[in-house]
């Protein structure tokens, strides 16, 4: 059956596993790239790597509409139920629960996390998620660390890795990591979206493909694959 990931720009996704709608990173509204709108997006579970606003987005109005529970790092699930969003489920770095869709990890990311009205985030995190046999490696925003070796002994099907630098790695780093990583498949986020983040992601896919062993896959916001 495969997971379907639809890429809706920056970091926002939408996974579809085994019918359910996670999405990951909902940053919509104010987003030039954003290929979905908040009102009308389907959601059953909502994932946060942390707290900036182009990755919280469009929580609160999406999780109001749909009662999609939000699963981030505790400090934020705490926040949004001082914003009124009751249904959450806190994790922090290194732990793993097992949620109806699949297997959710926050692993370490080097970044910050506050909330939009300054409130401490806790840590940035990155999130893998086991489900239908695969694992996918959301890095959210992050610098290049050497521990993403560990990552890979997860077995990592799919990295996808920030290239856009400035705020995270950007793409000779990004490189770095894949090696580390050492997934089947790569896929570039968090670039293009501001005038601080423009990438090439052509060249980079061509890095990839002749520096690394993984699949590079770019495509254009509001694009879908199939891991299978
Ligand atoms: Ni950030
Ligand atoms: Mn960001």
């Amino acid at each position: 059956m495969g997971i379907k990931v639809t890429w809706l720009s920056h970091s926002a996704f939408s996974l579809d596993i085994g019918g359910k709608k996670v999405l990951v990173d909902p940053f919509l509204t104010g987003n030039p790239l954003a290929a979905a709108n908040h009102g009308e997006i389907a959601a059953d579970y909502i994932l946060l790597t942390h707290g900036h606003g182009d990755h919280l987005g469009d929580t609160i109005p999406i999780a109001t509409r749909t009662n999609a529970p939000v699963i981030a790092p505790v400090e934020i699930t705490n926040w949004l139920k001082k914003q009124g969003v009751q249904r959450v489920h806190g994790q922090n770095s290194g732990g793993s629960f097992t949620h109806p869709f699949g297997r959710v990890k926050f692993v370490q990311a080097i970044h910050s996390s506050s909330l939009p009205d300054g409130t401490y985030g806790g840590l940035a995190c990155g999130i893998v998620i086991t489900a239908e046999g695969k694992n996918l490696y959301f890095a959210g925003d992050t610098a290049l660390f050497s521990d993403m070796r560990l990552i890979e002994e997860m077995g990592i099907d799919v990295a996808f890795v920030p290239i856009g630098g400035n705020y995270t790695m950007g793409p000779d780093d990004s490189l770095t990591a894949l090696k580390l990583i050492q997934p089947n498949a790569a896929f570039p986020i968090h670039y293009n979206t501001f005038d601080t983040i423009v990438q090439d992601a052509g060249e980079w896919a061509r890095r990839v493909t002749n520096t690394t062993t993984a699949l590079a896959i770019v495509l254009d916001p509001g694009s879908t694959f199939t891991v299978d």
